[in-house]
C-alpha cells in the first residue's frame, strides 16, 4: 500500500501503539486505516467493533452507499452498523413493515398469504402472538441489541415443571397429559434405581472402584429419590411427583400424586425422550422475550437508523454488477420499476428469494442460493377469554410438546393473572405444517381446537375469543420458517459467504445459528465488517 511503504515493521508497530495509546481505539482504527492497515476485526460476539466515523477522520475516505435487499433483522442491522460511520444505507424491503420473519400479530393485523387468503387477527388489547421468532437465549448478540436499543425484556418460560407432555400415541400412558415434574420423577427415579442395582451387584465393577461406586450410589439417591440399599434402592414415588391435595395448615399433610405407573409403562410412555430438549445449547432456561412483543426489535432498530432508510412495499427484481459498484433493479407497489445505484448491495433476503433475482453473478451463485432447502414452519394463536391453565392448571407458561399434530403448545409468558390470554395452540415444522398450512384459518383453528380439546378439555373450545394463524413457508417474501444446508463446509456455502464483485449475502441461513436471529446479526456483522475493512482498506 502506498501509505505504508515508508514504515519499516517494527517502527509500523510502535507507531501504532504510541497512537493506541494516546488516542484509544478509535483513533488507532484511523490510523491504522490511514496507513492502509485497516484492520480485520472478527464480526464475533466477543469482539465485533462497529464502525464508527471516526474510522475515516485521517483517511480522508467517506462512508459508501449502500442498497440492502430485504428489511429483517440482517438487513436492518446491517444499515444500523454502517449507519455508524455514516454510510448512506438504503433498505428495499417488499413487505410493509419491517423485520421480515419477526411479526408480531396484534388486534388488526392483517395479512395475505400466497393462495390469496387474507386474515385479520381480532386479538383484544394487550393480547397478541409473535408470529416467527419467540424466544431468545441468554447467550445470543440479540440481547447485547436488545440493551443497545433499549428493548426491554422480560422472561420467556421455556421449561415449566408444572407444564404437561401429551403423548397420544405411546405404548403406556396414552392419552394422558403428564406434567414435566411427574414425568421427570418417575423416569429418573427408576433409572436411579437400576443403576444403584447394577453398581451395587457389582454390574460396573470394569468401570468403577469402591470410592467411585459408593459416590455413584450417593449421587443416584439424591437424583432419584431413591430407597437405600435396605430397601433395594427402590424408586416409589416422591412428592416431586405432585399433588391431588396441596399440603397445607394444621393436619393437612397434602396427597402425593399417584399411584406411581410401572417401570415399563414409564419406559413405554417415551416421556424420557423429551428432557433434552431443554439441555440444547439454544433451548436452556434462562430465556428471554421483549415486552410487547418480538418486533420490538425491528421496531427499535427502525428507529435508531437514519429516516427514510427504508422503502417499504419495494421488490427488488434484479442486481448487477457495473462498473464502479452495483445497480438494483425494484419495483414498487404501483408495479412501476426504479433503478437504483450504489456502491455496494447487501442481499438479505432468505436465499430461494434472492434465487429468483435477475443477476449478473454467475450461475454458481444461482445454484448455490437454492442450495439450502426451505422448511415449512406453522403457528397459530388462540386467544381465550379466561387464563384457565393458570386458574385451573396452575401453569403460569411453559411449553407442552404433544406427539400430535400441533407438534407444541406454548403458554403466554406474559399477562399473568390478567383476564384473558393468548396461547400458541401449534408450533410445528415439516409435514405437520404442511398439513395445516394447506388449509384456511377457518379450517386449521378448527382443526387445532379439536386437538387441543383432546388434552385440556371442552374449555378449550368454549372459553375461546379470537385466533390468527401464520404458515411461513405460504408467507410472500418468507416462503419458510428457515433453511437447512446438506453442508455447510460445501462450496455453495463458502461461495455465498464471499462477495461477489460488490454484492455480499447476509442472514441467518449464512450462519450457524439458523433459525435465531442471533444468526441473522452475527451475519450482518460479518459483512458490515468485510465492507468496511473494504473500504478503509482502498
Ligand atoms: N429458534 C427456533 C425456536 O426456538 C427454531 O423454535
Amino acid at each position: 500500500m502506498e501509505h505504508s511503504a515508508p514504515f519499516a515493521e517494527t517502527s509500523r508497530r510502535g507507531f501504532l501503539r504510541t497512537v493506541g495509546v494516546a488516542g484509544g481505539a478509535g483513533v488507532l482504527y484511523s490510523a491504522m486505516g490511514a496507513m492502509g492497515l485497516a484492520p480485520v476485526p472478527t464480526a464475533d460476539a466477543a469482539s465485533y467493533r462497529a464502525p464508527q466515523e471516526s474510522d475515516f477522520a485521517l483517511s480522508g475516505r467517506g462512508g459508501k452507499k449502500v442498497v440492502i435487499l430485504g428489511g429483517g433483522i440482517a438487513g436492518l442491522a446491517t444499515a444500523y452498523e454502517l449507519g455508524k460511520a455514516g454510510y448512506d444505507c438504503r433498505i428495499l424491503e417488499a413487505k410493509n413493515r419491517p423485520g421480515g420473519r419477526n411479526w408480531t400479530a396484534r388486534g388488526g393485523t392483517t395479512e395475505t398469504d400466497l393462495d390469496g387468503n387474507t386474515q385479520q387477527a381480532r386479538f383484544s388489547d394487550g393480547q397478541y402472538m409473535n408470529c416467527g421468532p419467540g424466544r431468545l437465549p441468554q447467550s445470543h448478540v440479540t440481547l447485547d441489541y436488545c440493551r443497545e436499543l433499549g428493548v426491554e425484556l422480560q422472561a420467556f418460560v421455556n421449561q415449566n415443571a408444572d407444564a404437561y407432555i401429551y403423548h397420544q400415541n405411546s405404548a403406556a400412558l396414552a392419552g394422558k397429559p403428564m406434567r414435566w415434574r411427574t414425568a421427570k420423577a418417575d423416569v429418573y427415579g427408576y433409572v436411579s434405581e437400576l443403576l444403584a442395582k447394577a453398581t451395587d451387584q457389582g454390574a460396573l465393577d470394569a468401570a468403577l472402584t469402591k470410592d467411585d461406586k459408593d459416590r455413584l450410589i450417593s449421587f443416584l439417591q439424591s437424583f432419584g429419590a431413591i430407597k437405600g440399599k435396605a430397601d433395594g434402592f427402590a424408586y416409589a414415588g416422591t412428592d416431586r411427583r405432585g399433588y391431588t391435595v396441596e399440603p397445607g395448615a394444621a393436619d393437612n399433610a397434602g396427597v402425593v400424586l399417584g399411584p406411581v405407573p410401572s417401570l415399563s409403562d414409564v419406559l413405554a410412555s417415551g416421556v424420557g425422550q423429551r428432557f433434552s430438549f431443554e439441555l440444547g445449547y439454544d433451548q436452556a432456561m434462562m430465556m428471554f422475550q421483549p415486552v410487547g412483543g418480538m418486533d420490538a426489535i425491528p421496531r427499535a432498530l427502525e428507529k435508531a437508523i437514519r429516516r427514510g432508510t427504508i422503502q417499504y412495499e419495494a421488490a427488488a427484481t434484479a442486481v448487477a454488477n457495473v462498473p464502479g459498484g452495483v445497480e438494483v433493479t425494484w419495483r414498487d407497489k404501483h408495479g412501476r420499476e426504479h433503478v437504483e445505484r450504489a456502491d455496494f448491495c447487501v442481499v438479505a433476503t432468505p436465499p430461494h428469494i434472492a434465487a429468483r433475482l435477475r443477476h449478473n453473478l454467475g450461475d454458481p451463485v444461482t445454484n448455490a442460493l437454492k442450495t439450502p432447502t426451505p422448511l415449512a414452519v406453522g403457528k397459530i394463536g388462540l386467544e381465550y377469554k379466561r387464563r384457565w391453565w393458570e386458574l385451573e392448571d396452575r401453569m403460569y407458561g411453559g411449553v407442552v410438546p404433544t406427539d400430535t399434530d400441533l407438534a407444541n403448545m406454548w403458554f403466554p409468558s406474559y399477562g399473568y393473572q390478567g383476564r384473558r390470554g393468548t396461547v400458541i395452540g401449534y408450533y410445528n415444522t415439516g409435514a405437520n405444517a404442511e398439513a395445516y398450512g394447506k388449509l384456511p384459518h377457518a379450517q386449521r383453528a378448527e382443526r387445532a381446537v379439536a386437538q387441543g380439546v383432546k388434552i385440556f378439555g371442552d374449555r378449550y373450545r368454549s372459553e375461546l375469543a379470537a385466533s390468527f394463524s401464520v404458515a411461513w413457508h405460504r408467507t410472500p417474501f418468507l416462503e419458510g420458517g428457515w433453511v437447512g444446508w446438506r453442508d455447510q463446509n460445501g462450496p455453495e456455502y463458502k461461495l455465498l459467504n464471499q462477495p461477489q464483485g460488490n454484492v455480499y449475502f447476509a442472514g441467518d441461513w449464512l450462519s450457524h445459528v439458523i433459525a435465531w436471529q442471533h444468526g441473522a446479526f452475527t451475519s450482518a456483522r460479518k459483512v458490515v465488517t468485510d465492507i468496511h475493512t473494504r473500504v478503509m482498506a482502498a
